[in-house]
């Protein structure tokens, strides 16, 4: 860390600047993204954290911020300002309002940027409202949403897949691949953020950003250059190209779940509805699948499965490719299962690519089986890249924009997630909850699965 690295922490709890580094110790030694945490360092460390209780509703407290910034410049602290705002949506707005009412939104020596956290609105006219809000204030190129999605090694790899290998860019489109399917599948549940989770349900959660981020990166076009333009200006190219859906595509196309009560790592949990701070008739989604249409040249006809949810049966986020079978099934009497091919890209806990492909089975008979070929990044690299918030927030710092999303592209997340929230809650409500924590999910989305007859299906027609 450069020697004028300080950060400042501000929050309405009272709180020293000894007792800020002892709970962000605590924090850091703790945390699974911590690897060979040392008191010594730690000791250097946190003389560069301080803290200031304050209240963002305060008018004052905006000038005595400054005040306090300048303290900490005359005492050798970097000129750079980068302002980490991680809030409710809902003061989001009356914050960055605050720093430019107290001229902080500028310098006259040294940069000043500014990062904000999701949730980014809570659909299209409020993500619009705090766009322009941030906009009065800050320039778009000073603006930093994060999606740490997108910070993850795994999830930076798919350009890299795509588009530095020649084998796979000739089959990614419409006329080789059948279906894709994205899964972030976890067994936590709400944990403590049942007031969040209440207002927000897995599709804002997690649809509205993440998933739809991996959906970008799967289906974007090669971008000219991999610089923050012009792979934003491809990613919002996609999200143009689906097509927002009707209240009746909402009905046919998409499923929304609750966990009930269950067995999780063999220990009985909690329904939703039973969590502390859940409306006991809430009908907050913890689970969300939907079926997205691409409407351009590459992928017409090929549908995107994007699911997630909460208190899931294991935790796994992957992109799974099918591929189409081959035109002639040349080996469909020889009594064994022809699988079209997959691809799947492994975001977490495994990190890695597979590749499914028949074989020859030894033997006598002309039998086939599927194989896999296995890249894994534990294997290939040994040690473990580092973590989202890492490199994003050194990116931040760098002044390079390319993993966070620009205004456009949040507009057009919400241009596809509202009328799917506005369906849901004109249609009746569901019969939560419909799926127990510790299982696979809804089963519904087996039927949106299966009402396409796609490639899996058609293997195993193959058998007969
Ligand atoms: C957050 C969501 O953005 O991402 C959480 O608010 C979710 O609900 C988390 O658990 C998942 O992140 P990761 O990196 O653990 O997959």
């Amino acid at each position: 860390m450069n020697p004028e690295f300080e950060v400042l922490g501000i929050g309405r709890t009272r709180l020293s600047s000894e007792e800020f580094r002892k709970k962000t110790e605590e924090g850091a030694a703790k945390s699974k993204d911590t690897r060979g945490f040392s008191e010594l360092r730690w000791t250097d460390f946190e003389t560069r954290l301080h803290y200031m209780e304050g209240d963002i509703n305060e008018p004052d407290f905006y000038s005595q911020l400054r005040v306090r910034l300048e303290e900490m410049e005359k005492n050798g602290s970097s000129p750079n300002h980068l302002f980490y705002v991680s809030t409710p949506a809902s003061v989001a707005g009356p914050i960055i309002e605050g720093l430019g009412a107290a001229g902080l939104n500028r310098r006259d020596r040294g940069w000043t940027r500014i990062v904000l956290e999701k949730p980014f609105g809570h659909d299209l006219e409020s993500a619009n409202a705090l766009n322009d809000v941030v906009h009065s204030v800050f320039d778009e190129k000073s603006v930093y949403r994060i999606d740490h999605y997108l910070g993850k090694e795994t999830v930076q790899n798919i350009l890299v897949f795509r588009f530095s290998n020649s084998l796979f860019e000739p089959v990614w489109n419409r006329n080789y691949i059948d279906y894709v399917e994205i899964t972030a599948a976890e067994t936590v549940g709400v944990e403590n953020r049942a007031a969040f989770y209440e207002e927000t349900g897995a599709l804002r959660d997690m649809v509205a950003n993440h998933l739809l981020q991996l959906l970008a990166l799967t289906a974007m076009e090669p971008p000219v250059a991999f610089d923050a333009d012009s792979v934003r200006e491809q990613k919002v190219q996609v999200f143009r190209s689906i097509r927002p859906m009707s209240a009746e595509d909402v009905a046919r196309f998409t499923v929304r779940g609750q966990y009930g009560s269950g067995v999780i790592d063999g220990k009985r949990v909690p329904g939703y509805r039973q969590e502390p701070d859940v409306n006991p008739n809430s009908t907050a989604e913890t689970y969300a699948a939907v079926k997205f249409h691409i409407e351009n040249w590459r992928w017409a006809g090929v549908p995107f499965y994007i699911r997630t949810g909460k208190h899931l049966a294991r935790n796994l986020t992957e992109i799974r490719v099918h591929l189409k079978p081959t035109p002639q099934a040349l080996f469909a009497n020889t009594s064994s299962v022809i699988a079209p091919n997959v691809i799947t890209i492994s975001i977490q806990p495994d990190e890695g690519i597979s590749i499914a492909f028949d074989a020859k089975r030894p033997g006598t008979h002309m039998r086939t089986v599927t194989v896999q070929a296995n890249f894994s990044y534990q294997g290939s690299f040994g040690s473990k890249g580092p973590v989202a918030y890492e490199t994003l927030l050194l990116d931040s710092m760098r002044g390079d924009a390319t993993l966070f999303t620009r205004r456009d592209e949040v507009e057009a997340e919400w241009r596809i997630i509202t009328p799917i929230e506005e369906a849901w809650a004109h249609l009746p409500p569901p019969d939560f909850p419909n799926y127990a924590a510790g299982s696979d999910g809804p089963t519904s989305w087996h039927e949106l699965l299966e009402r396409r007859g796609n490639a899996a299906e058609r293997a195993i027609a193959y058998d007969k």
